[in-house]
């Protein structure tokens, strides 16, 4: 209420949300724009909260305290009354926008209630409907040449099993026909080779898997995520940094991805046939900064790792469901044979990975392994996400949101050459960045930002990202657009 009549001069206002919207049809009472409640936020509702909170519960990253009962669309509420249109979305895994009418009769459904109140250990009790379940939502998603899933709890979870089905493929080839030995046995229960492998999983700088003990050690984005844990001496190597506009910089990017192939290349070749079981690349190093490469390089890598029979996961934790504009954003790159396995998580609400080669199932059951191997109730919403995104075409929807709101981004952004540089995203959905000229001044952005209802997230040391949901359209580009021209001024 506040700033309202700040607001009302915004180009949101004037827009309307267009026939055939899908936020309209889902959200018929979705707010026009932001609603500010408060001086500031936190607000003061919102304080007293996570001080509570905070005496139980490590709630030192808050933003907010959210009111998720209120929450509806591209809107989220927090614990004041505020209402912000959410462009960060739980740190990208929002697809369908908070309180969706179709998410919520898959909650309220006697299946969902069956899978919640009656949780599988899914390797051992599957239920009669699990295959039904896959087949219909996480399996109907598969990337082009996928037909094969194993379901996991999180994101690090989902890379961590897939580098797991990758040492054990690798192992499997080196042994042979021949079964376990004795010294194999007797060893991996000292933590030793040759039962304990000394295989490695290549990753690469600044970019981020996960924060379990496997998946932290393929994560090179910041120290102060690493620091203090043990980790895995497993090898990296260099990630393009490329140079923006790409049109003004084809040479440069082009020698530079080429350096950082020779580079990969190299690594792979100093270690033993079959030592690099895998590495693992993400389309978008999201956390890392939101770095992109060409989709030459990534099938550069594609053909390196064939060459030496190294596999190729493709980490789609936060590129896939769609944000891109492709439901996969690997499919950007057309690569002419399918990675090995393709993670997921986030905007999907399942986790796991996809696979094609059966002789990524462990020959033995119980190697890959846990109590619960996946989430019914998880799967169902699953299954949901993809029905809609199908039904209401939002993958489409997201790439023409992105070509409607890019330019505009880019116009805002170069009348201030002084704050913000290498805007990046291009013909990628909403799945957009660009930098500041320091820490600071992202951050201040992004208080900014919020101070006029619009929640945007940072990544990397310099970056704001964008994450809105699937039905985030050009009527909310336009109230995004308009914070963050008043924002930019603010700076
Ligand atoms: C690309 C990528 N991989 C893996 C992860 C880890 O996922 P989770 O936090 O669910 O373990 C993230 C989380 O941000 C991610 O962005």
């Amino acid at each position: 209420m506040l700033r309202l009549s700040r607001l009302l001069s915004k180009r949101w206002l004037s827009s309307s949300k267009p026939a055939g919207s899908t936020a309209a049809h889902y959200f018929p009472h979705e707010p026009k724009g932001p609603h500010l409640a408060t001086d500031s936020i936190p607000g003061p509702k919102s304080q007293a909260l996570n001080d509570e909170l905070g005496q139980v519960f490590d709630n030192r990253a808050t933003y907010f305290v959210s009111d998720y009962t209120n929450s509806v669309g591209n809107y989220i509420s927090d614990a004041d009354g505020n209402q912000l249109l959410d462009m960060y979305c739980q740190i990208s895994s929002i697809p369908l926008g908070y309180s969706n009418p179709e998410l919520l009769k898959a909650a309220r459904s006697d299946e969902m209630a069956n899978a919640l109140i009656n949780r599988p250990a899914l390797a051992c009790f599957p239920s009669t409907d699990y295959k039904q379940i896959l087949q219909d939502g996480i399996l109907a998603a598969a990337p082009p040449g996928h037909n094969k899933v194993w379901t996991a709890l999180s994101g690090s979870d989902a890379n961590e099993t897939a580098f797991k089905a990758a040492f054990m493929y690798q192992a499997a080839i080196k042994r042979g026909s021949r079964d376990f030995s004795a010294e194999e046995m007797a060893s991996a229960m000292e933590n030793k080779a040759p039962g304990c492998s000394d295989g490695v999983i290549l990753s690469f700088d600044k970019g981020f898997h996960g924060r379990l003990f496997g998946s932290l050690s393929t994560t090179r984005s910041k120290a102060i995520h690493k620091l203090d844990i043990p980790a895995f001496p497993w090898p990296k190597a260099p990630f393009p940094a490329l140079k923006y506009p790409l049109s003004e910089n084809v040479q440069a990017n082009q020698a530079e991805e080429q350096r950082c192939l020779d580079a990969f290349e190299s690594i792979i070749e100093s270690y033993p046939p079959h030592t690099v079981a895998a590495i693992i690349v993400e389309p978008v190093q999201a956390e890392g900064g939101d770095n992109h490469a060409s989709a030459a390089f990534f099938q550069g890598i594609r053909d390196i790792t064939l060459k030496h029979k190294v596999l190729m996961i493709v980490d789609e934790v936060q590129t896939g469901v769609g944000a891109s504009g492709k439901f996969w954003a690997h499919e950007h790159w057309n690569l002419t044979t399918p990675p090995d396995m393709v993670t997921f998580s986030k905007k999907f609400q399942a986790a796991g990975f996809y696979f094609h080669d059966k002789n990524l199932q462990p020959n033995q059951p119980y190697r890959q392994f846990n109590t619960w191997c996946g989430d019914p109730s998880k799967a169902i919403i699953a299954k949901t996400i993809y029905q809609e995104v199908v039904k209401h075409g939002l993958v489409e929807k997201t790439a023409a949101t992105g070509a409607y709101l890019y330019p505009q981004l880019q116009a805002v952004l170069d009348k201030h050459p002084d704050k913000v540089l290498n805007l990046r995203g291009e013909n990628f959905g909403t799945f957009i960045a660009w930098d500041f000229v320091d820490a600071g001044a992202r951050n201040k952005l992004l208080a900014e930002m919020r101070a006029r209802g619009v929640n945007v997230g940072g990544c990397g040391d310099v970056s704001a990202r964008l994450r809105p949901t699937l039905v985030f359209e050009n009527s909310h580009a336009d109230v995004f657009l308009g914070a963050l021209e008043d924002s930019l001024k603010a700076l």
